[in-house]
C-alpha cells in the first residue's frame, strides 16, 4: 500500500503517522525526545501540554525545535463544559468537602486502606478554559506546525490560528463533532475509536472511521487501536490518510513513565484496559487498578469534572509519593494487548512503515 502523497505534500510530512499528544497523568507521555525522534524518523511527534506549565510548553517546544528541523505539534485540551466555577484547587477542593464530604472520607479512608500517607496535590489550579486559552496563545507564539484539541471548543481554536502557519487538527468521537469541526474550518480531523487510550468515546472504529470520512470534506486521522502496519493499512481502506497513534507509542523508550506503568502495558490483556470515569470525571480508557473494582463497589455517584478530577488527582499524588504507582490513573488502549515489547520510537515508526508498504 501507499500513503496519500497529496496529503504529504499539502503538509509537508514523509509519513502520515502522527505520534498522539498525550497529557501528563503519571509522569510523562511525550518527552521533547519522543516528539523529535518520532519526527527525525519520518512521522509526526507531537507533545502533550496538558498538565504542563507555560514555562515547560516552552522549554519542550525549543528543544524540540533544537533537535529536529521535521514538522511536530502541540496537543491541547479546551473544555466548555466545566461544572465548578472555580479555577483554583483549594476552592474545587471546599465544593467538595462542602457538597460532598462523603467523597472527600472515601479517598481518605482508601488512603488508609493501602497505608497510603493523605496528601493535597500542590498545584493551584485545575483544568480551565483560561488556562487552555494561554497555552494556545504561547503555542501560536512559538510557530509550532501544527495544534491539535481533544474535548472542546473548535470554533476558538479556529478563529486563533487564522492568519497563522499553525495547522489545526480536532479530535471527534461521533460524526456530529466531526461536522461541526469541518464547518468550523479544521484542517485534519482525527476519528477517535472507542477502543483508543484515553478520554474515548462511544463509537468503536469500524463503525466510526467510514462515517465520518463521508460526511467531511477535510482529511481524517484514524485513532484508536492501532499498533502496526495493519491498523494503518484498514484505516487507509476507510478512507483516512494515516493514523493518529497514542498506545503504541507508550512503548518506546523515550516516554517519561513509572516501570510499573510500562509493566502493566506489557503484561495487560486487552481486557484490562476499561473505559471509566473514576480518575477525572469523564469516561477515559485506563488500566483496570485495584481502585476501579473499589470505587464501582461502593455506592458514592462519581463526581463531574473537574470535582472527581480534583478529588482523586490528590489520591493519584498521594499514591505517588507513598510509592504505590501500581494505584495511579494509567491511561492507555485495548492495543496495548497486542504489544509486549518496549522498543525505540524511531524503530516503530520504521516497522509500521515497512508493515504498511508491505501490504
Ligand atoms: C496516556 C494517554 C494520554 C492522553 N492524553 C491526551 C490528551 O491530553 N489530550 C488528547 O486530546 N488526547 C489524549 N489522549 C488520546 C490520544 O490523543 C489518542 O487519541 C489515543 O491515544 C489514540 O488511541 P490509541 O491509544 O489506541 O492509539 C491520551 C491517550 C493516552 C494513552
Amino acid at each position: 500500500m501507499q500513503f496519500n502523497k497529496d496529503f504529504c505534500e499539502k503538509f509537508n510530512i514523509k509519513y502520515p503517522i502522527f505520534q498522539a499528544g498525550m497529557g501528563k497523568t503519571m509522569g510523562t507521555p511525550t518527552t521533547p525526545e519522543l516528539v523529535y525522534e518520532v519526527s527525525n524518523a519520518g512521522g509526526v511527534g507531537f507533545l502533550g501540554a496538558s498538565g504542563l506549565t507555560l514555562d515547560e510548553i516552552e522549554n519542550s517546544v525549543k528543544e524540540i525545535k533544537k533537535n529536529t528541523d521535521k514538522p511536530f505539534g502541540v496537543g491541547t485540551l479546551l473544555p466548555f463544559d466545566i461544572a465548578a466555577q472555580s479555577e483554583s484547587r483549594d476552592e474545587v477542593r471546599n465544593i467538595i468537602k462542602q457538597k460532598y464530604p462523603e467523597h472527600f472520607t472515601y479517598v481518605k479512608a482508601l488512603c488508609e486502606e493501602y497505608q497510603i500517607e493523605f496528601q493535597e496535590l500542590p498545584a493551584k489550579e485545575t483544568v480551565s478554559r483560561r488556562v487552555a486559552e494561554e497555552q494556545i496563545d504561547l503555542i501560536l507564539d512559538l510557530e509550532v506546525p501544527f495544534i491539535s484539541m481533544g474535548l472542546g471548543d473548535v470554533t476558538y481554536l479556529v478563529t486563533r490560528t487564522k492568519n497563522t502557519n499553525t495547522k489545526t487538527l480536532g479530535l471527534v468521537g461521533n460524526v456530529k463533532t466531526a461536522k461541526i469541526h469541518n464547518d468550523a474550518g479544521i484542517d485534519i480531523i482525527v476519528a477517535q475509536g472507542y477502543e483508543a487510550g484515553g478520554h474515548t468515546g462511544k463509537i468503536a472504529n469500524f463503525a466510526l472511521l467510514p462515517q465520518v470520512v463521508d460526511a467531511v470534506n477535510v482529511p481524517v486521522l484514524a485513532a484508536g487501536g492501532i499498533g502496526d502496519g495493519r491498523g494503518i493499512a484498514a484505516s487507509v481502506a476507510f478512507g483516512c490518510v494515516g493514523a493518529w497513534i497514542g498506545t503504541a507509542f507508550l512503548f518506546s523508550k523515550e516516554v517519561d513513565i513509572y516501570s510499573q506503568h510500562q509493566r502493566q502495558l506489557i503484561e495487560g490483556s486487552s481486557e484490562d484496559f476499561v473505559v471509566s470515569t473514576t480518575y477525572t470525571g469523564k469516561p477515559s480508557r485506563i488500566y483496570k487498578t485495584e481502585i476501579l473494582e473499589k470505587w464501582n463497589s461502593q455506592n458514592l455517584p462519581t463526581l463531574p469534572m473537574p470535582l472527581q478530577f480534583v478529588l482523586f488527582d490528590d489520591f493519584v499524588w498521594s499514591a505517588e509519593q507513598s510509592k504505590k504507582y501500581e494505584l495511579m490513573n494509567n491511561p492507555a488502549g485495548q492495543i496495548s494487548g497486542m504489544i509486549n515489547e518496549v522498543k525505540n520510537a524511531k524503530d516503530i515508526v520504521k516497522e509500521m512503515v515497512q508493515e504498511f508498504e508491505a501490504l
